[in-house]
């Protein structure tokens, strides 16, 4: 059964963030999470598939092999709680793992309609599974997913597919400390981290070579034409996709190929850039083993467990609330 609770995303930050973000005076940053619109959520499922993007396959492993095990350590969590779950699908062996031991009320959040309409679609088979589905931000789903939680009953919190290297590393321990104060001891949380590899397997996974990262980057500007009015020609723009090895993290800009004025009616709004001048679209921090734990420790959890996959260095964490 599936249900769904009322929309919190405000569109007009979407202006804002626009404003703000291109209105910088040196880099100029679009949020990553607008990358998910109806058409950058369907070009997302297509990464996932590319030969070259090894890492959901790599967390699909994981989570096939260790569902069991997981799932005997949750034993009283009967409400699974989903940041960003995306169309769900690497999610249906631990759901239905879980909702083994107790019936399960599984509780995706997402920004992108597109993508909880097809999570929901995806899961709405399993048996002993309610799906109440929230189309907001992380922090405002996990609170109020976390509300409905019974007497004595356990949350799980999922964060996969390393969506947490999109936080700077500051700034995601803080989230983790942010879920922990949602959470209650017990409680536990998996995390998904792609790890540190080798720049001939991570570069092509951001820089594909049927070009769909590149649409994926470039539907950013898309989407503002389209949502905000925007003159972007697409054509005068160039996907890159960079190691930055002090940071340790791949970056997605937008290069300007050229130097031009962009207008942008619906936020009020005019820029100009200059030839080779970038828009930072996105980051996708890379961890050593033993970072995650760590973070997480000091954001107020104790690791557990973590499973990692042989063919593209990817872990999974899981840990409890202390
Ligand atoms: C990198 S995808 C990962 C999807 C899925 N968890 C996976 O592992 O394949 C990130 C997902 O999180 C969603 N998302 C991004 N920022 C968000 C935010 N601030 N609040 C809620 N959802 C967000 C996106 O719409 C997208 O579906």
């Amino acid at each position: 059964m599936v249900i769904r609770s009322g929309v919190t995303y405000a569109v007009n930050s979407f202006a804002e963030d626009v404003r703000d973000g291109l209105g910088r005076s040196g880099q100029k940053e679009l949020p990553s999470k607008y990358l998910y619109d109806d058409v950058g959520s369907a070009l997302f499922e297509v990464i996932t598939k590319l030969p070259e993007y090894g890492l959901t396959r790599a967390e699909e492993r994981i989570l096939r092999r260790h569902a069991e095990a997981i799932a005997e350590r949750l034993a009283s969590h009967g409400i699974v709680v989903e940041l960003g779950s995306g169309s769900g699908r690497k999610t249906r062996g631990i759901l239905q793992a879980l909702a083994h031991h107790q019936p399960t009320t599984y509780c995706p959040i997402e920004i992108s309609s597109t993508a909880l309409e097809s999570c929901e679609r995806e899961l709405d088979d399993l048996p002993q599974v309610n799906i109440l589905g929230f189309e907001t931000e992380y922090l405002d789903g996990l609170c109020r997913a976390v509300a409905r939680r019974g007497l004595g009953e356990g949350v799980v919190v999922l964060f996969l597919g390393s969506s947490i290297g999109n936080f700077d590393r500051g700034p995601g321990e803080d989230f983790l400390r942010k879920i922990r104060e949602a959470l209650e001891p017990g409680d536990a949380l998996l995390l998904g981290t792609d790890l540190e590899k080798p720049l001939a397997q991570l570069i092509p996974a951001y820089d594909d070579s049927l070009g769909v990262t590149a649409v994926f980057n470039s539907n950013l500007l898309a989407r503002i034409n389209r949502e905000l009015g925007g003159d972007f020609h697409l054509s005068r723009f160039e996907h890159v996709a960079l190691y930055n090895a002090r940071e340790r993290r791949i970056e997605m800009h937008l290069r300007s190929v050229e130097s031009q004025t962009v207008f942008i009616e619906g936020a009020n709004f005019r820029t100009t850039l200059e030839r080779d001048e970038t828009i930072w679209t996105e980051s996708c921090h890379k961890y050593g083993r033993q970072e995650a734990p760590k973070m997480a420790e000091r954001a107020g959890f104790e690791c557990v467990a973590q499973w990692v996959d042989n063919e593209w260095a990817f872990a999974e964490n899981l840990f409890i609330a202390v």
